[in-house]
């Protein structure tokens, strides 16, 4: 289990802002953005209440940082249900998730991050569970001797996480009732984020000086707070406090963020892709080895800013960086490749 209980107290400081900085519903001056995500999850519990049912299980996708462990607490909160918080990493054996399962009260929503990364033999007991609230338990082993016992649950609400929806199996999603997918936020949305954490942070900041971080932000809610916070220690050290544009320009600037977004290791991504790889196409596993970075890092966190971005693209034969990233960096691109040159 890696459900943690810290102290607020004990708790370091850059952890315990987040938490005042986490949405707590789905008001839109709360939750920011996701406007599908939100209508839908909203009808669902109004739903669920008005029929004294539980929800029906849900599946939340996308790339990290952009909310999905926020709506878990905030479906749980609104059925007024106690969020148990578990991970496919953690739930190893069948015995793990079987004694998480036996163990829930009615009304608990079971939160499972990465939910893709279950092993086969903890997902064939999650099927029932959410689908017949029973556990099936097998006791005595051999054929002749082994006998298996059907527990009943009580009916919970299973809330599964995924950076990586493409490689949950099919049978696992299709047990979930709802399956959202958030995607990216905008600018605009980027900058109310900003804004909202500034007041309750209590750091003055302009309009411009929230967009400027936004810009900067790839449009990852959890980078906003994490610029915001940067930006705020750089206007308080080298200025009079105050988050313009200027300061949030040169704070990250300093913090070696360009000005849209990259950081050192995207960076360092397209240059590989351009001088190892001839701009490509190169696989993910060559293009890892080649970063000394690993495949999940890349494939979860910073290949989905820099496709959605534009700076590279997925062919069939693998990554390519584009115009885009040439015209970024202030690099040429290499002249196109002749017929009789195979292509790496
Ligand atoms: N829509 C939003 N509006 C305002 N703030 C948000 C929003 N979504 C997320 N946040 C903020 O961003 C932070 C990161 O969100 P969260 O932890 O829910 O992301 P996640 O999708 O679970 O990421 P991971 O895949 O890494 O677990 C939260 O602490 C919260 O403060
Ligand atoms: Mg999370």
């Amino acid at each position: 289990m890696t459900e943690r209980i810290v102290a607020a107290e004990a708790a370091p400081p850059d952890q315990r802002m987040d938490r005042a900085l986490r949405p707590r519903d789905l008001s839109d001056d709360e939750f920011i953005g996701q406007d599908g995500v939100k209508r839908a999850l909203t009808l669902m519990i109004q739903a669920a209440r008005k029929r004294g049912e539980p929800v029906d299980h849900i599946l939340l996708g996308g790339p990290p940082g952009l909310g999905k462990t926020t709506l878990a607490h905030i479906v749980a909160n609104a059925v007024g249900g106690r969020l148990r918080v578990t991970s496919g990493p953690a739930l190893e054996r069948p015995g793990d998730l079987a004694a998480t399962l036996s163990s829930l009260d009615a009304s608990e929503v079971l939160f499972i991050d990465e939910i893709h990364r279950l092993g086969v033999t903890v997902e064939e007991i999650l099927y029932p569970a959410m689908e017949d609230f029973a556990l099936d338990i097998v006791v005595g082993a051999g054929k002749a001797n082994a006998r298996t016992y059907r527990l009943a649950l009580p009916h919970f609400t299973v809330i599964g996480a995924t950076t990586s929806a493409g490689s949950l199996t099919s049978a696992l999603r299709d047990r979930f009732g709802a399956v959202h997918r958030l995607a990216f936020y905008t600018v605009d949305d980027c900058t109310r984020i900003v804004q909202r954490s500034a007041a309750i942070l209590q750091v003055p900041i302009t309009d411009a000086g929230a967009r400027a971080v936004a810009l900067r932000a790839r449009g990852t809610a959890r980078v906003c707070n994490r610029l915001l916070r940067r930006v705020r220690d750089y206007a308080e050290v080298e200025s009079d406090g105050t988050i313009t544009d200027t300061v949030a320009a040169d704070a990250l600037a300093e913090l070696d963020v360009d000005h849209a977004g990259l950081d050192a290791m995207d960076r360092r991504i397209l240059t590989t892709l351009m001088d190892a790889f001839n701009g490509g196409p190169a696989g993910l596993q060559a293009l890892a080895a080649t970063l000394a970075e690993d495949v999940p890092t890349l494939e979860s966190y910073y290949e989905p800013f820099l496709l959605q971005a534009g700076f590279i693209a997925r062919t069939p034969r693998g990554r390519v960086v584009t115009q885009r990233a040439y015209e970024h960096l202030n690099r040429e691109p290499p002249p196109p490749l002749s017929p009789q040159r195979p292509l790496l």
